[in-house]
């Protein structure tokens, strides 16, 4: 039978659609779950939502619509996201799901029934983006939250309050024994130091709100959304219905969670678990968080890069791969457009992606398209075969330690290891020297060294992955595991399959209209292009005024041939007439686009999209479901008004 392993991430709220760094803890820990799946484990990979916020209610309100069907909506785009970034979650859990509130209740009595949970008066600060308690040492400004710099608001209301402070010796004992429940290492201090501190009971329910889980033991108020969402990760498995589910995986062998929430995984929720008397997870994994240029990402202050908009343009494994690749696991990472292709061009177009194309092209010039023998080895070929099983055996043990980043190094290590294996052995020469068997030796060493790497980098770019096993001629090109990984495993005389090149490099320049297309579009009015979305978020009012904006009207509109985002617009913008190139093409057709009145941004410098001189650029917003709505007004005002 095969081990099990359980794995979760945390669950994100669904008051807005995830950025790439909400995305970044998704791809490490698919990453995490496709390699225990490689390894031969029966992997349980849960992620889900955290549906039953204030917040998610609020702002549904504010919509004018229902609760619940606000989040139904956030819930498909949500997992939408998830399945473009290729993640392969077994189970999706939302925490408004029947199953999660049976799961939280059932829990919230267990507590309960052990004397954890009692009744008290609570007076204090909340801040509801957070959705947590602070002590007024916490608050920064007076009265404001120390992460979101917003007004806290002062509840004084009956709650229901968990006895956290009883188990403060339990807990420093729990953590002393088990040292390796919490990674990094510099984490568990901060976690031990938290704890000496001293732990107080907090408050775990709320009557003022009602959109929530009742407590089963008051209905009148609904339990709060950090106790609720813990015990997600049980619902998952099954608690309380599903024996043999809940038998087979619990406990949970790793949480995920970024470094902003390790207090509710590494102090409440071992608590909550003895108190409940269940078993305590092996481990949580903390991770640190994504940065935009250096700046937190905000998606309210317009600094993030758009998951689904950054898929389109590169494609899922190219960001997956950065954002495992770049980012140490456990340390803050910084994203950019220049270190993502950087990154993207060294290691997937120079390295793996070169090796493999310029060793089929030789197998395609002297050997027919046909894997060659491998014939006897030489000192050279030996050596390349110990660096492969080196990088194969220092990679599991990497991986087993969650350290994907280096995992991956070593994976890329090998092929850069081929790579000079290939300069070295001049198989090319070889063959036109005559030597077929040598040269058959060598381009089989070096498709075998591109075989197991690509093994390795399977769980971080599983497409490309198998993209190099179907060029290999690999038959079965999804299903490579470490059980093929010994040398000689590739069967000789097989045709590969069509060669081409997999990961072709990235040239982003200024001028590079083709690759200028999509932010091009996008800056023509959808979700902010990537590199317009790193902005400060101020600008003077001088900067302002630099910017021409005008009112216009549309008198043409086609589409732009290949183009399926793009319309190209005649507009009349005063006495002038202009062409512009706009991305809305997905939005509005050409007949809806003629008589509109729309604001543009006149002073633009032109540039040349699909071959068509775009001079300006049109203003719209994006609704909530990711439509964009052109930017009208209210009155008829003559075409070319200043717009200020
Ligand atoms: N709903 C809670 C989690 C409950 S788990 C029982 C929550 N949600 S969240 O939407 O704010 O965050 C979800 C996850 O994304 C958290 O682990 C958080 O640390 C992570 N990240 C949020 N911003 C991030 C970055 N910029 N970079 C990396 N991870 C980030 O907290």
């Amino acid at each position: 039978m095969k081990p099990k392993f359980y794995i979760t991430t945390a669950i994100p709220y669904v008051n807005a659609l995830p950025h790439l760094g909400h995305s970044y803890e998704m791809v490490v820990t698919d990453v995490i779950a496709r390699y225990k799946r490689l390894a031969g484990y029966d992997v349980w990979f849960l992620t889900g939502l955290d549906e039953n916020s204030q917040n998610c209610e609020r702002k549904a309100r504010e919509l004018g619509k229902d609760p619940q069907e606000y989040v139904d909506e956030m819930a498909a785009a949500i997992s939408s996201t998830w399945q473009a970034l290729g993640i392969s979650n077994d189970d999706f859990l939302r925490t408004t799901q029947p199953r999660h509130k049976e799961a939280a209740r059932e829990f919230f009595q267990r507590a309960f029934d052990n004397g954890d949970i009692y009744k008290n008066t609570y007076d204090g600060y909340y801040c509801t983006s957070c959705e947590a308690f602070y002590e007024e040492d916490d608050l920064v400004n007076g009265s404001e939250c120390p992460t979101h710099e917003t007004e806290c608001e002062w509840l004084s209301e009956e709650n229901f309050f968990f006895s956290l402070s009883k188990y403060e010796k339990p807990l420093l004992d729990f953590h002393r024994e088990h040292p390796e429940f919490v990674q990094p290492a510099s984490r568990r201090n901060e976690v031990m130091a938290f704890i000496e501190r001293g732990l107080r009971d907090f408050s775990i329910s709320r009557t003022t709100i009602k959109w929530g889980i009742p407590t089963p033991v008051d209905e009148e108020h609904v339990i709060y959304v950090w106790f609720d969402a813990l015990i997600n990760y049980l619902t998952g498995v099954g608690f309380p219905a599903d024996d043999a589910m809940y038998e087979k995986y619990w406990p949970a062998d790793v949480h995920v969670i970024g470094k902003d929430i390790w207090r509710f995984h590494c102090i409440y929720w071992p608590a909550m678990l003895m108190s409940a008397g269940l078993p305590l997870p092996g481990k949580v994994c903390v991770h640190g968080f994504l940065t935009l240029r250096g700046e937190k990402m905000s998606k309210s202050r317009g600094i993030y890069v758009d998951p689904v908009q950054a898929v389109d343009q590169f494609g899922a494994d190219a960001i997956r791969y950065f954002l495992v690749r770049d980012m140490p696991f456990g340390q803050d990472g910084d994203f950019s457009w220049a270190s993502f292709v950087a990154r993207y061009n060294a290691d997937l177009a120079n390295d793996l992606g070169n090796m493999l194309n310029r060793t089929l092209n030789l197998v395609k010039q002297h050997f027919d398209g046909r894997t060659p023998a491998l014939g006897d080895l030489t000192d050279e070929d030996r050596a390349l075969v110990e660096a492969a099983e080196a990088a194969r055996d220092e990679y599991v043990s990497l991986m087993d330690d969650y350290a994907v980043h280096s995992g991956l190094d070593q994976a890329l290590g090998l092929v850069r290891t081929a790579n000079k294996y290939m300069a070295d052995t001049q198989p090319w020469k070889v063959a036109k020297s005559g030597d077929k068997t040598r040269a058959g030796t060598i381009l089989y060493c070096a498709m075998e060294a591109v075989r197991w790497a690509a093994v390795m980098v399977t769980p971080a770019i599983p497409t490309g992955a198998a993209g190099i096993h179907r060029q290999l001629g690999i038959a079965d090109p999804d299903g490579q595991d470490f059980s093929t990984l010994s040398w000689g495993g590739l069967a000789a005389d097989a045709p590969l399959g069509d060669v081409a090149p997999l990961f072709p490099r990235l040239e982003v320049t200024e001028e590079d209209d083709e690759e200028a297309t999509a932010s091009e579009a996008d800056e023509a009015g959808g979700e902010p292009a990537a590199e317009a979305a790193v902005e400060d978020a101020f600008i003077t009012f001088d900067d302002f005024m630099k910017v021409d904006l005008r009112t216009a009207e549309v008198l043409e509109a086609e589409a732009v041939p290949k183009a399926d985002k793009l319309l190209k617009l005649t507009i009349q913008v005063g006495d002038e007439r202009r062409t512009i190139v706009a991305g809305v093409a997905q939005h509005y057709t050409p007949e809806e686009m003629v008589g509109k009145r729309i604001a543009v941004v006149a002073n633009l410098k032109p540039r040349k999209v699909f071959g068509i001189e775009s001079q300006g650029m049109l203003l719209a917003g994006n609704a909530e479901d990711g439509s964009l709505v052109l930017a009208e007004f209210s009155k008829d005002i003559p075409s070319g008004s200043r717009v200020s």
